[in-house]
């Protein structure tokens, strides 16, 4: 079996943060201390992944390049990808086609944060399963915001729509997916919404349709923060500050994720501690080494 392999998407116009975001990408943002796409960079390390493909716009990819380079200072491997226009999430398996090379992956939005005492073990189920696809659920206020999930009587997944104007249920689909090696195959089967999008409740519902997709609840244990607006971004700014000012800890740390995994040396993160010593960031890289 090939070794699951991750995606980033994180193109995207941004236009509900506009002016910010007229010269900027989105996912450079940061959240509270770090570069926003460090969250969804250090789920995908979490579960194991070290194959990652960070797919952009083209005019943003250079941010990119100098933020995260090419991922061997924590061990991983960075590809980069350009989407030339927001054609939607499903877009994102077609494009990364070569890439994937038939693996399975594990897509994360460059905009979503996750926090959890049992992400690892959460993530590791998901990766587990090598055929078929898991996505979340994740209960929220606002569904018709986002796409939900409609269950049948016995709570098993009937459908998922995309932004309904009545929800059938208070779950929303969470910006993760873990789908097996046939999701560019079927992607390039999903024909453009009403809105010109390639959406990936669709490309879900074909493994729905053969019986292949897991649904997995995530519970009141979780956060899971959208930053897309200029209120939802500083409160997820306020959330991490909050947990790591009372906890002394940090969430979100791509040094830290790579040295709990192993793929990086004491030396090496004492000296990625060094270059950030100026921070909270970079002094409680140099702490985990003192225990
Ligand atoms: P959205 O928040 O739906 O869109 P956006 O980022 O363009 O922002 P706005 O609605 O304010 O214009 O996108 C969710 C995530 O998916 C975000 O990280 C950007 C990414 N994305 C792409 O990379 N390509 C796409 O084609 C789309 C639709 C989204």
């Amino acid at each position: 079996m090939k070794t699951r392999k991750g995606i980033i998407l994180a193109g995207g116009s941004g236009t509900r943060l506009y002016p910010v975001t007229l010269g900027i990408s989105k996912q450079i943002l940061p959240i509270y201390d770090k570069p926003m796409i460090y969250y969804p960079l250090s789920v995908l390390m979490l579960a194991g992944i070290r194959e990652i493909a960070v797919i952009t716009t083209p005019q943003d990819q250079e941010q990119f390049k100098r933020t995260l380079s090419d991922g061997s200072q924590w061990g991983i491997n960075l590809t980069y990808i350009e989407q030339p226009s927001p054609d939607g999430l499903a877009q994102a398996y077609i494009l990364a086609e070569d890439f994937l090379a038939g693996a399975a992956s594990a897509m994360v939005l460059g905009d979503n944060v996750f926090f959890g005492h049992g992400l690892p073990k959460l993530l590791e189920e998901a990766n587990f399963n090598s055929s078929g696809g898991t996505v979340f659920g994740y209960r929220v206020a606002d569904p018709e915001r986002y796409g939900v999930v409609d269950f049948d009587a016995d709570g098993k997944v009937r459908g998922i729509t995309e932004k309904p104007k009545v929800p059938q249920s208070n779950y929303a689909v969470t910006g993760l997916y873990f789908l097996d090696g046939t999701a560019s195959v079927r992607a390039r089967g999903v024909s453009p919404s009403s809105r010109g999008e390639l959406e990936i409740t669709s490309l879900l519902e074909s493994y729905l349709h053969d019986g292949e997709l897991n649904v997995q609840q995530m519970g009141r244990g979780y956060a899971w923060l959208d930053t897309g607006t200029h209120d939802s971004l500083l409160d997820a700014g306020n959330f991490v500050r909050t947990l790591e000012k009372r906890q002394g800890l940090q969430t979100g740390s791509p040094d830290e994720v790579a040295y709990s995994q192993g793929w990086i040396s004491s030396e090496t993160l004492r000296e990625r501690g060094m270059r950030y010593h100026k921070n909270s960031y970079g002094r409680h890289l140099v702490e985990l080494l003192e225990g």
